[in-house]
């Protein structure tokens, strides 16, 4: 079945606003520590290029990215998910936070979240723009977090359908094609 891009559900402005306010965040509860922020490819690269230019200067930062696979083609989680681009640096002893466009089952995040933690970071933090609760299958601590939304998928910013609207400056959901 198709899906047709729908409304859009999250405005630019609403969203530019919520980033700033997360970086502060960040930035309060880290001050001038230096943190390592790993980006999960493909998603949350908008949000992470957005995210780290509101960073107060006085934080040191050093990016890293991982990539996963948890979805095919369709809207649904395989539940399965596979680290497909590990890290490049070695993040013993580092002050880390993920960032993640959504969670959704958190199943992606629960699988990250234990691998990363097996090398012995100070601290391993979550930050994601968007938190769908419904869908939950696992418990997961979003300690940043943009966004709750209803449970339906959406696409821009970032977030893509099967490859697609990913460079949309806002967030939709879809609509089936009739
Ligand atoms: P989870 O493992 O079910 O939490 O899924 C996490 C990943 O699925 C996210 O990082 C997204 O890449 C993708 N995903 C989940 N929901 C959506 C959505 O509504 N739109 C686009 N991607 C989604
Ligand atoms: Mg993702």
């Amino acid at each position: 079945m198709g899906f047709d891009l729908g409304e859009v559900l999250i405005r630019r402005k609403t969203i530019q606003e919520r980033v700033r306010e997360l970086a502060f965040d960040i930035g309060s509860a880290y001050g001038d520590m230096d943190l390592v922020l790993i980006g999960v490819l493909k998603g949350a690269v908008v949000f992470l290029s957005d995210l780290i230019r509101e960073l107060p200067v006085s934080i040191t930062t050093e990016l890293d990215f991982l990539a996963v696979t948890s979805y095919g083609p369709s809207t649904e989680s395989s539940g399965v998910v596979r680290i497909i681009k590990d890290l490049d640096i070695n993040i013993n002893g580092r002050n880390v936070i993920i960032v993640e466009d959504i969670v959704d089952t958190g199943l992606t995040l629960s699988y990250l979240v234990s691998i990363l933690r097996e090398r012995e970071p100070e601290m391993l933090e979550i930050c994601s723009l968007l938190d769908k609760p419904s869908r939950r299958k696992t418990e997961i601590d979003i300690a940043f977090k943009g966004f709750e939304i209803p449970d339906e998928f959406v696409v821009g910013y970032g977030l893509d359908y099967s490859g697609r609207w990913r460079n949309l400056p806002e967030i939709h959901t879809l609509k089936k094609r009739d």
